[in-house]
């Protein structure tokens, strides 16, 4: 008797704690095979716990893309007219009917679900392998990474519910896999050697030359960039760290003792942290990536009052859940930075298509408010964020979305050449935006053949723009050294849309906003187009740098003189 009544009872509970276990799924979707470098160990322990994230349909993101490209487009009305926080979540938070057919299914599963983010168009949940297996029709596997022997929980395709369907974007991590070696590297955006030549005491005088030794005065000189402090505290400047890149507050006053005598020494970021970050100051905790990207800022963009925003790890997906969640918090903000640098990104192909659209779509939010959004191409040439083997070219992500500015890289002063390294092709995920079309044409009309089959011609182009990132001087726990990398032109090019915006503030006007509808029109003319070097990879010469834009250096350098005149100053 008491055995059949506990059989029955617990046939009960199965029945009723599954209600759904035959509900109808979608495949919503898959990979085709397990990426490069990474091997299926088999499904995952049932109890592995999971932390699951999910995007729900914005209402509206296509009228917040129009709007985005209607105050970014200098003969726009609109022009300058940035979106609030409140009329961003306008157009991207959830219908009501989404979030009312995703709170039904996470009741129904005894789910409880986290805000991810100012519009609540993310939500994130605790569960665990056998759960998700059974909410997604996933087969959640241990996969390992060869070479660094890291291991991840992924499933090869998933499926959803037929009544979410219209209302889920995609579930994460499922189908994107992480990228160790981004995470032993400081960055896949590494600057591609670091060496001390020489002690601080002999390198403090002037350096002998720019094209051996890039200092901040050999920017300045080069691109004009004024010497004058900015007076704006409004303005901003944000450089984000990523994967515990320390930026150390010792390394930044013997870098201005020594290349910025005019500056108090004392001059200096302040912290924003967020999923558990931290700016450890210990010397041997200081990171090569935060001390370019904090001296390059703090050292260029005179008095600009600049944040460094430390992303920590608590998350399970390295950098990419890092990257969603940066904007989720500077989405929230009332006055996000007027200006943001990332020296960090990956290729293309480790993303899906859907995360990589939902980041993408985070960038025009933010910079629908009026953030500028650059980051480095990758050091790759054409074969990706670093140089690798490939028989087709391999874009980087974000530099593909349309909704960022992407910055190569170039190397000497005189003349002012490609760097050999600097990421640039075309996208497999985005589209040519509108603001490129005529650019990419007259490239491709020259290019001919070269290169055909190798890259796709439809994509949206990168880079934007450039800046020099060969041989420039840093220093790193306490000592004087150059490193080579995109990472160094991003950080530069910050510093000239920054001080620009100070300009800007000071006569009353709006800052720049999203910089590619202005770059490519009124602004072309005002950069120094870059015309040889070329960035080879894949076993092939890859792109040259030609007269307008390019896939190597994008339309070129800053000069500033002529983009005070550009943005009407
Ligand atoms: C470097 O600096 C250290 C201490 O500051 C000093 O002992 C050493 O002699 C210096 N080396 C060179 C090559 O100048
Ligand atoms: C080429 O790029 C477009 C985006 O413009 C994309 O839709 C298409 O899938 C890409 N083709 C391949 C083979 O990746």
């Amino acid at each position: 008797m008491v055995k059949v009544a506990l059989a029955l009872a617990s046939l009960f509970a199965l029945t009723f704690a599954k209600p759904h276990a035959k509900r109808d799924l979608r495949l919503h979707e898959r990979r085709d095979d397990v990426p490069d470098g990474f091997t299926n160990n088999g499904p995952a322990s049932g109890d592995t716990p999971l932390r699951l994230r999910i995007a729900l349909k914005q209402n509206n993101i296509e009228g917040l893309q129009d709007a985005l490209m209607d105050v970014s487009t200098p003969t726009s009305a609109n022009y300058g007219q940035h979106l609030t926080l409140e009329e961003v979540n306008a157009f991207v938070s959830p219908k009501p009917e989404t979030v009312a057919a995703v709170d039904a299914w996470l009741s129904e599963n005894g789910l409880t679900a986290k805000t991810l983010s100012p519009s609540g168009d993310w939500l994130g949940f605790q569960t665990t392998v056998s759960e998700a297996n059974e909410l997604f029709g996933a087969d959640f596997s241990t996969f390992t990474h060869d070479e660094t022997g890291e291991t991840a929980v992924r499933t090869l395709a998933y499926s959803i519910p037929a009544s979410l369907q219209g209302h889920l974007d995609l579930v994460h991590p499922t189908i994107t896999f992480p990228n160790p070696l981004a995470s032993k590297k400081p960055a896949s955006f590494t600057p591609r050697r670091f060496r001390a030549p020489s002690n601080l005491s002999s390198d403090a005088t002037a350096p002998a030359s720019c094209n051996t030794a890039v200092t901040p005065t050999c920017v300045q000189d080069l691109y004009g960039i004024p010497l004058t402090p900015a007076t704006q505290s409004t303005n901003q400047l944000a450089v984000s760290g990523f994967i515990d890149q320390f930026a150390n507050q010792a390394d930044l006053k013997t870098f201005l003792t020594s290349f910025r005598k005019d500056l108090p020494s004392s001059t200096t970021f302040t912290l924003q942290t967020l999923d558990g970050g931290s700016n450890p100051q210990s010397q041997s905790e200081a990171g090569i990536e935060a001390d370019l990207d904090t001296q390059f800022t703090i050292g260029l963009a005179t008095k600009v009052p600049t944040v460094f925003i430390s992303v920590g790890n608590n998350f399970q997906d390295g950098a990419l859940e890092g990257f969603l969640d940066i904007i989720n918090f500077l989405l929230g903000e009332s006055a996000p930075p007027q200006v943001l640098t990332t020296s960090y990104g990956q290729n293309e192909n480790t993303i899906s298509r859907s995360l990589a659209n939902t980041l993408c779509n985070a960038y025009a939010q933010l910079g629908a408010r009026g953030t500028s959004i650059l980051f480095a191409s990758g050091d790759g040439g054409v074969s990706g964020s670093q140089s690798a083997s490939c028989r087709t070219f391999v874009p980087t992500f974000p530099s593909g979305c349309p909704f960022m500015t992407s910055v190569g890289a170039t190397q000497n002063v005189n003349p002012e050449v490609a760097a050999d390294f600097s990421s640039g092709g075309f996208s497999n995920f985005f589209g040519t935006p509108s603001y490129q079309t005529t650019a990419k044409s007259t490239f491709l009309t020259k290019l001919g053949n070269t290169n055909s089959g190798k890259f796709n011609t439809s994509g949206r182009g990168f880079p934007d723009v450039a800046a020099l990132g060969v041989d420039v001087e840093i220093v790193f726990q306490g000592e004087t050294g150059t490193v080579d990398g995109t990472s160094c032109a991003s950080p530069i090019f910050a510093s000239v849309v920054s001080l620009l915006n100070d300009q800007l503030v000071a006569a009353g006007k709006p800052v720049l906003g999203f910089l590619n509808p202005f770059l490519y029109s009124t602004g072309a003319s005002a950069l120094n187009d870059i015309t040889s070097g070329s960035n080879p990879g894949c076993n092939t010469n890859g792109f040259t740098a030609t007269a307008g834009w390019d896939p190597v250096t994008g339309l070129g350098t800053p000069n500033f003189a002529k983009l005070l005149t550009a943005v009407g100053l």
